[in-house]
C-alpha cells in the first residue's frame, strides 16, 4: 500500500485527491468536532469552505433542522450560535440535527478532498477505528493534514504517524514517501511522552491561551470515541458498515 501524506493542505490540489481514498486530518479541532457531533447523534455535518456556501446550504433547510457553527482564525463567526468546540456539541443539542460546519483549515481541506473515492476524517479520537477501516479498504491511502496558519502543525503529524505507525505494525516499509516517513517517524520519538509534546504543540498553546484548554484535552484523548465518519455525498456521516457494526454489538 502506498502512503502519501501531506503535511499540510495547503499543497493539495484537487488532482491529487481525485478518486483517491484520502484521510483528512485536523485534530485541533475540526476532526475533533466532527467526531463529537457524530458521536452525540447528529444526522449528518455539511463542511462548508465560507460564510456564503454555509449560508446558501442553510436557506434551503427547515431552520429547526440544523445548526450552524465554526470559526475563523479561532474567533467566533458573527451570527453564528456555535463555534468549533468539541465540547459544546452535546447529545441534547446535535442529536438528530445536521451541523453545517465552516472553520479556517479544516473542512477546507474536506472540501478540497471532495472528489476522493473515500474520504475519511481522522484523530486521535478516533485512530483506531480509521486504521482498521482503511486495513479493509486496502487501497493506496493520501493524509492530509490540515495544518495551521498555512504551516505543519505537530499534532496533525503525530496523528498520521500514529495512524501509520498502526497500520504497519511499528514497522516502517522498505520504501514509503518522504511524507509518510516523517510522519512515522515523529511518531516514534515521541510515542512515549505523547501527551506532554502534544500540549507543547503550538496551535495547543495558542488556543488553551484563548480559554480552550478543555477541547485541546479532549482531542488529545487516542480512541476515545470510535466512530468513522465519511463523505457521503456532500455530507459526512458515520459509515453505514461502522454504524450496522454499533447497531449489531447494542442487540
Ligand atoms: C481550523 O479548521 O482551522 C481549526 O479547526 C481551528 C480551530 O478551531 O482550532
Amino acid at each position: 500500500m502506498d502512503v502519501e501524506v501531506f503535511l499540510t493542505s495547503s499543497v493539495v490540489s484537487e488532482e491529487d485527491v481525485r478518486g483517491r481514498t484520502v484521510i483528512v486530518i485536523d485534530v485541533l479541532r475540526t476532526s475533533s468536532t466532527i467526531a463529537a457531533v457524530l458521536a452525540n447523534g447528529s444526522r449528518a455535518v455539511i463542511p462548508v469552505i465560507d460564510t456564503e456556501e454555509a449560508g446558501k446550504i442553510a436557506s434551503n433547510l427547515d431552520p429547526t433542522s440544523f445548526l450552524l457553527g465554526g470559526e475563523r482564525g479561532g474567533e467566533f463567526i458573527e451570527g453564528y450560535e456555535h463555534g468549533n468546540s468539541p465540547l459544546e456539541y452535546t447529545r441534547e443539542r446535535v442529536e438528530g440535527k445536521t451541523v453545517i460546519l465552516n472553520t479556517t483549515n479544516g473542512t477546507r481541506a474536506i472540501a478540497l478532498s471532495r472528489r476522493a473515492e473515500h474520504l475519511i476524517v481522522g484523530s486521535f479520537l478516533n485512530a483506531s477505528a480509521v486504521v482498521n477501516y482503511v486495513r479493509e479498504l486496502g487501497r493506496d491511502l493520501i493524509i492530509i493534514c490540515a495544518g495551521w496558519r498555512h504551516r505543519v502543525a505537530l499534532e496533525d503529524t503525530l496523528a498520521a504517524g500514529m495512524i501509520l505507525y498502526r497500520l504497519w505494525e511499528g514497522r516502517e516499509p522498505g520504501l514509503v514517501s518522504d511524507g509518510a516517513h516523517i510522519a512515522f517517524t515523529q511518531y516514534r520519538n515521541d510515542q512515549e511522552h505523547l501527551q506532554t509534546t502534544l500540549r507543547r504543540c503550538n496551535h495547543a498553546k495558542w488556543l488553551a491561551g484563548k480559554g480552550y484548554a478543555d477541547d485541546v484535552e479532549f482531542c488529545f484523548q487516542v480512541d476515545a470515541l470510535p466512530v468513522l465518519p465519511v463523505l457521503d455525498d456532500r455530507r459526512i456521516v458515520l459509515s453505514r458498515r461502522h454504524m450496522q457494526a454499533a447497531q449489531d454489538g447494542r442487540e
